[in-house]
């Protein structure tokens, strides 16, 4: 790009806007880092990243190498799965929204990032999260989800809230029982109850052919579109294998063909009025219900399992000072407004706080891809750099979102930082809806329409649980680079309900 302006993009109304301001005196660099020989270079750069180096270390190592926040390297998976692993990684918070600017970049098959699974795995459909604004299936599947959500606003507190009480008495029992409570089976089953009920009028997914192997079902089928990206952990010695099987080939769709259908009866046959609105959209209810699988069981169950294990986690660290601040705030809120309702939610200044704090230092989707449109320029808090048409940018959200130039202490949890007006004019830096905090989904975006579900959700959980418990004690762990999460003790609150 010749001309001496830099692009940046304030995406507040329904289309982005673009505003173009003169170049700040920052020095342009060439961007550094190098693809090496290729193919070799890409297994290479894929062996760092999974078996020698480690995720976390893979991008420090090259940002402090370089000297900086954005370079080139190759992402996995690689060959054979990816034509082309070849991206510019982008570092830091002030290049990263570049990303969301779909009037500068791509967004077309790159959702899992340098590959993309099968369509077998979506019916033959390239579904929503595929595809790029500027086609118009995009614009018509994502008002329709837009739509149903706004329709079902008055009912999404109380589906969360009757789902989450069984939730609290299995984990108390299992705490009697055992002594301790895994987290996870509880909130998967948890999670999809809620997402199918949302979309299937109040049914119960055990009562369709899923019975009650859907959470199990579709964490499967998960795992083998996001196979290429994930370690299973083993000992080294078995890497060699476990690189070849789960990075350069892919898994087949027919070993999770049998339990897509039962998906798809379930959804079709129990979703009428969103395939009735679908097509009413001008959409058939097949596409419609394929989407819908993908929305429901991708999207929303696939980011509920890793966003509360995760929001746990965090708040544990909090310890009993935090657990203590916020059952203060939640039982003040909710005796003033007579329950745990949407005016006593938006009481909560510190659990919303919390909840933006837990998505800041973990996001739960920490990859964004988009490829140039055109020639850019990008800039970050201290350099310039030229990206050619056609480059694959890459985001590495993690670091983005615990920029030091951006966020004090980044690396800590803080659970008040977004609290107050200061602490809110942050919320634009936190980006884990593929937008900014400040942003809004719309058909022109490519921003988690999920958004506002997803950050209210958190807060019903925190508003509900610590109306019943004053502390807890967690172990935490990881399986397959997830959190999970072990109740070692809930301490009831005196007057719990
Ligand atoms: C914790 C839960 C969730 C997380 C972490 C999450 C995260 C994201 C992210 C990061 C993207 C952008 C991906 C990209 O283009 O790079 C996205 C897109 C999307 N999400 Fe969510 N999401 C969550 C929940 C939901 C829910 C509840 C729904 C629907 C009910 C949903 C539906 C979608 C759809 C349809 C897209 C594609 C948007 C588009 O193509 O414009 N998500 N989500």
């Amino acid at each position: 790009m010749s001309s001496p302006y830099v692009y940046s993009s304030h995406l507040k109304n329904e289309s982005a806007q673009l505003f173009v301001s003169p170049l700040p005196d920052l020095p342009l660099r060439e961007i550094p880092g190098s693809y090496g020989v290729p193919f070799f270079g890409a297994i290479k750069d894929r062996w760092d990243y999974f078996y020698v180096q480690g995720e976390d270390q893979f991008f420090r190592y090259r940002m402090e190498k370089y000297n900086s926040t954005v370079f080139r390297v190759n992402m996995p998976p690689g060959p054979w799965i990816s034509h082309d692993s070849r991206v510019i990684a982008l570092l830091d918070g002030k290049s990263f929204p570049i990303l969301f600017d779909t009037s500068k970049v791509e967004k077309r098959d790159v959702f899992t990032g340098t590959y993309m699974p099968s369509t077998s795995f979506t019916g033959g459909y390239r579904v929503c999260s595929y595809l790029d604004p500027s086609e118009p299936a995009h614009g018509s599947l994502k008002s329709l989800l837009l739509s149903f959500l706004t329709s079902k606003h008055e009912e999404i507190v109380p589906l969360y809230q009757s789902n989450l009480k069984g939730m609290f008495e299995e984990l108390e029992d299992q705490l009697r029982g055992k002594g301790r409570a895994e987290f996870g089976p509880l909130n998967d089953a948890l999670s999809l109850e809620f997402v199918f009920r949302l979309f299937c009028e109040g049914k119960n997914p055990s009562e369709t052919k899923l019975e009650s192997k859907g959470p199990s079902m579709f964490r499967k089928w998960i795992t083998f579109q996001l196979a290429p990206l994930n370690t299973l952990g083993l000992p080294k010695l078995l890497a060699p294998i476990e690189d070849f099987i789960l990075h350069s080939i892919r898994l087949p769709f027919f070993l999770v063909k049998g339990d897509y259908k039962k998906f798809y009866d379930a959804f079709y046959s129990s979703a009428t009025s969103f395939l009735d609105k679908a097509e009413s959209f001008g959409m058939s209810r097949e596409e419609a219900c394929h989407n819908l699988i993908f929305m429901a069981g991708f999207n929303a169950f696939g980011g509920f399992i890793k966003c509360f294990p995760s929001l746990i986690k965090w708040v544990a660290s909090g310890g009993e000072t935090l657990h203590r601040e916020l059952a203060k705030e939640i039982r003040a809120a909710v005796k003033c407004e007579g329950g745990v309702t949407l005016n006593a939610i938006n009481k909560m200044a510190l659990t919303k706080s919390v909840v933006y704090e837990a998505l800041r230092i973990e996001p739960p989707v920490p990859y964004q891809y988009g490829r140039a449109k055109d020639d850019l320029v990008i800039q970050t808090h201290d350099a310039m750099f030229k990206i050619k048409k056609g480059e694959m940018i890459f985001g590495y959200q993690p670091y983005a979102t615990k920029d030091s130039k951006i966020f004090n202490d980044p690396e800590k949890f803080i659970g008040s930082r977004f609290v107050g007006e200061k602490g809110e004019t942050l919320l634009k830096y936190v980006l884990w809806s593929n937008g900014r905090g400040i942003d809004e989904p719309t058909m022109h975006n490519k921003q988690c329409p999920g958004k506002n579900l997803v950050e209210l959700l958190p807060r019903v959980f925190l508003a509900e649980f610590f109306l019943r418990y004053d502390t807890f004690l967690v172990e935490i762990g990881t399986l397959l680079s997830n959190t999970t999460v072990t109740f070692l003790s809930l301490k009831k609150a005196k007057r719990s309900p």
